[in-house]
């Protein structure tokens, strides 16, 4: 793998240090740092902006280009011709299923939906009010405490099966979190649903009625979760994995992944859009709101706006906002003040020079929080929606790790605390 080599020159000393650089398939050389220890060195990079924390073959990013790529095939062409648990199995197993893998794969993700009766009476534990993904950090992490038989990550039949429930359960616990939030009783997954409609159901049904779901918001739905389901080593994946690194099982690395999404800056980013188009409010404001976002004394920042990968486009978010149309004309709601301040927001930002020269364009949390609004779907919700979009590409990190040699995940510090001290003598 190996072919260059970087040569590194220290100010103070005649020494060279050798380090390799490897290639991977596409994208940039990485230069490997790991001998400078030996050396007494350390490579300082915050926010690990410069860093490839492991190698991986499930997902590739050209920010620069607008590039997403899941085991090679274009997240555009996923949107279009795939779906959600498709998709699953390609990251999870590396190509697409055939017909019969598919149909296999489908059930056994419909014969995992439901949770251990025992699982709901953790809800009752929560006030009403609990934010959804308070609760669902806490319940994926207790499934640990249901689910003894796939928890020995060394065996590969486990590691198996954790997905299956993982993937499968999510929905259920999302919907869960809801119902609870609202008082309504819990819904059961039906299996004569697709993974969207079942969401969708156990959503909004209720035992008194038939269940309805719109076709339309359906295969919406489905193409969100698609569109999250991986992102490489974003702030989440990265946690999963460093919490996988220590052994711990998958459900406990699910749930720590579910914390760091949890954050505005991250996952949070689409509730975040939809409080700001609340707190806008009018179209008279939004030049305000452009003015505080370039005013770099006030810390407010338009939310949906700019990645830390994306520099051009973000190509889900291309996507998304062609759904968004689609969404939005089937519900007849274009005209509704907050979509109208999200259209406007959206022209002036793109015109404008302080975001044209920054690069900051909109990105999927953008769109998909007003199309989840649109669907009735309350913003609390929004990164409870992300979470299970995103299960596979968590799993599939975590799996990838533990099925090839790893260490424990422990990153260095640049110290500049006091040196050694006595402690005070009385
Ligand atoms: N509004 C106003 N200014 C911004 C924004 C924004 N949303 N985002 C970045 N900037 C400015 C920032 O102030 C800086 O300006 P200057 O160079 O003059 O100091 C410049 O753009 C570069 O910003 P940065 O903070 O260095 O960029 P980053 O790569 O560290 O941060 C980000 C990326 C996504 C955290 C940031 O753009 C942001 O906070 N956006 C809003 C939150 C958001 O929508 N997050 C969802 C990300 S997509 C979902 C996901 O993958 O999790």
């Amino acid at each position: 793998m190996t072919k260059k080599m970087a040569k590194l020159t220290l100010e103070d000393s005649n020494e060279i240090i050798e380090l390799p650089i490897h290639q991977g398939t596409i994208g940039p050389d990485v230069v490997d740092v790991g001998g400078l220890t030996a050396k007494g060195l350390f490579t300082y990079d915050p926010g690990f902006v410069s860093t490839a924390s492991c190698e991986s073959a499930i997902t590739y990013i050209d920010g620069d280009e607008g590039v997403l790529l899941h085991r090679g095939y274009p997240i555009e062409q996923l949107a279009e011709k795939s779906d959600f648990l498709e998709t699953c199995y390609l990251l999870l197993n590396g190509e697409l299923p055939d017909q019969a893998q598919k149909a296999k794969f489908e059930n056994g993700i419909r014969y995992h939906t439901m949770v251990q009766e025992q699982l709901s009476d953790f809800f009752k534990g929560f006030p009403r009010n609990a934010h959804p993904m308070a609760i669902m950090v806490g319940v994926v992490g207790a499934l640990s405490a249901f689910y003894h038989d796939s928890l020995d990550i060394t065996n590969d039949e486990h590691r198996r099966i954790a997905a299956y429930r993982l993937i499968a359960k999510m929905p259920t616990i999302g919907a869960m979190c809801y119902k609870h939030a609202i008082g309504q009783p819990f819904m059961y997954p039906r299996n004569d649903f697709s993974f969207a409609e079942n969401f969708l159901h156990m959503m909004f049904s209720t035992p008194c009625e038939e269940p309805k779901v719109n076709p339309i918001l359906a295969k919406a739905m489905d193409t969100i979760f698609l569109l999250h389901a991986d992102h490489e080593q974003n702030a989440s994946t990265s946690t999963v994995r460093l919490a996988g690194s220590t052994g711990a099982n998958p459900f406990a690395c699910i749930s720590s992944g579910i914390a760091a999404l949890w954050g505005p800056a991250h996952g949070g980013a689409n509730e975040a859009v939809l409080t700001m188009l609340d707190e806008i409010g009018n179209e008279s404001r939004i030049e305000e709101f452009i003015r505080r976002a370039k005013d770099k004394n006030d810390p407010f920042r338009l939310m949906g706006f700019g990645h830390r990968v994306y520099k051009n486009f973000d190509p889900r978010a291309k996507v998304m906002r062609q759904i968004c149309d689609e969404v939005l004309d089937d519900l007849g709601v274009e005209n509704d003040p907050l979509f109208r301040i999200a259209r406007r927001l959206e022209k002036i930002a793109l015109e404008d020079d302080y975001f044209i020269e920054r690069k900051l364009y909109p990105n999927v949390d953008f769109y998909s929080g007003i199309i989840l609004k649109a669907i009735g779907i309350p913003t609390s919700m929004f990164t409870v929606i992300f979470a299970i979009g995103r299960t596979p590409g968590w799993i599939s990190h975590w799996d990838e790790m533990i099925s090839n040699p790893y260490r424990i995940g422990r990153p260095r510090q640049l110290y500049t605390g006091h040196a050694r001290r006595d402690y005070p003598g009385k």
